[in-house]
């Protein structure tokens, strides 16, 4: 299966961080985020990654190039623990690149891989949220696709102030966490929403999406929105997931997600508390 990361947003929720680098970019400590959603595909035994970038997106392509100079200096100043760092990320995956040219929405920028994805399903996972479980998250999806063969979405209860913020999805419960969705609107008010219900940020398509989107006419915030595209497919179940969930949406959750990290790094982890401390 190939995956698809869309990067190509404009993040202006975290500016001015974002004004010359993309949101996907900045680091959730020790990495940037699109670093921890490559990882994710790669867990779950994808290789064949396709991520939609647009403009101001360059340094995405950098990072997981070969960096010549940069090994060449760690090599000869003999810092062989920084140069293994830096060659396992070029080697992390074969990565390809596509560009948004308008920035209209999710579902445009899903559209954008049609040539790539061909008529197969595929795995998407959002370019500025990161997952923490057990199994990876798109490799719970694709063993719940593998029974339906039906677009599979990752699912997960929100408290209500955080309803308005997420596509939200209502259904009926097959089983203790899979559920067959009826109904997705994309950030209901709250006393609109069905259910407490939210999207991920992870999805398995199948490649009929493609037509979806095209008759798909802009929605919330007047953009194709892919939650719309995929409430006019016949049937998408949803897989309740458990794990912990990064969406570094603004400045606090992006905060929120470095301290989290931070938190299981055993070198620095009682430091951080000490320091945290000294407010509290
Ligand atoms: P968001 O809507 O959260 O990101 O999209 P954004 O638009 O960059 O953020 P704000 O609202 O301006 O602060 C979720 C993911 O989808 C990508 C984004 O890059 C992000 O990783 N996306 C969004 C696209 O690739 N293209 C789009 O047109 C919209």
């Amino acid at each position: 299966m190939k995956a698809v990361i869309p990067a190509a947003g404009l993040g202006t929720r975290l500016l001015p961080a974002t004004k010359a680098q993309p949101k996907e970019m900045l680091p959730v400590y020790d990495r940037p985020t699109i670093h921890y959603v490559i990882e994710e595909a790669l867990a779950s035994g994808i290789d064949d990654i396709l991520i939609v970038t647009g403009r101001n997106k360059r340094s995405i392509e950098d990072y997981f190039d070969k960096s010549y100079e940069l090994e060449y200096t760690l090599q000869k100043a003999g810092k062989d623990r920084d140069l293994k760092k830096v060659r396992k990320i070029t080697d992390l995956a074969d990565i390809c690149y596509v560009r948004q040219k308008n920035l209209i929405g999710l579902g445009d920028a899903i559209s954008c891989a049609e040539r790539h994805i061909g008529d197969e399903p595929f795995a998407v996972l959002l370019g500025d949220s990161i997952t923490r479980s057990k199994t990876p998250l798109t490799k719970q999806l694709i063993d719940v696709f593998s029974q339906y063969n039906k677009s599979t979405i990752a699912i997960r209860q929100v408290t209500p102030d955080r309803i308005s913020r997420h596509g939200i999805v209502s259904g009926s419960a097959i089983n203790d966490n899979v559920y067959k969705i009826d109904n997705l609107v994309e950030k209901p008010n709250v006393d609109e929403a069905q259910s407490d219900l939210a999207i991920v940020g992870r999805y398995i398509i199948t490649p009929d999406i493609f037509d979806k989107i095209s008759q798909t006419e802009p929605g919330f915030n007047g953009e194709i929105q892919l939650t719309d595209a995929l409430s006019k497919m016949d049937e998408v179940y949803g897989v309740k997931f458990d794990g912990d969930v990064f969406n570094i949406e603004n400045r606090l959750e992006w905060l929120k997600s470095s301290i989290n990290f931070a938190m299981y790094d055993d070198e620095f982890k009682d430091d951080l508390i000490s320091y945290m401390k000294t407010f509290i």
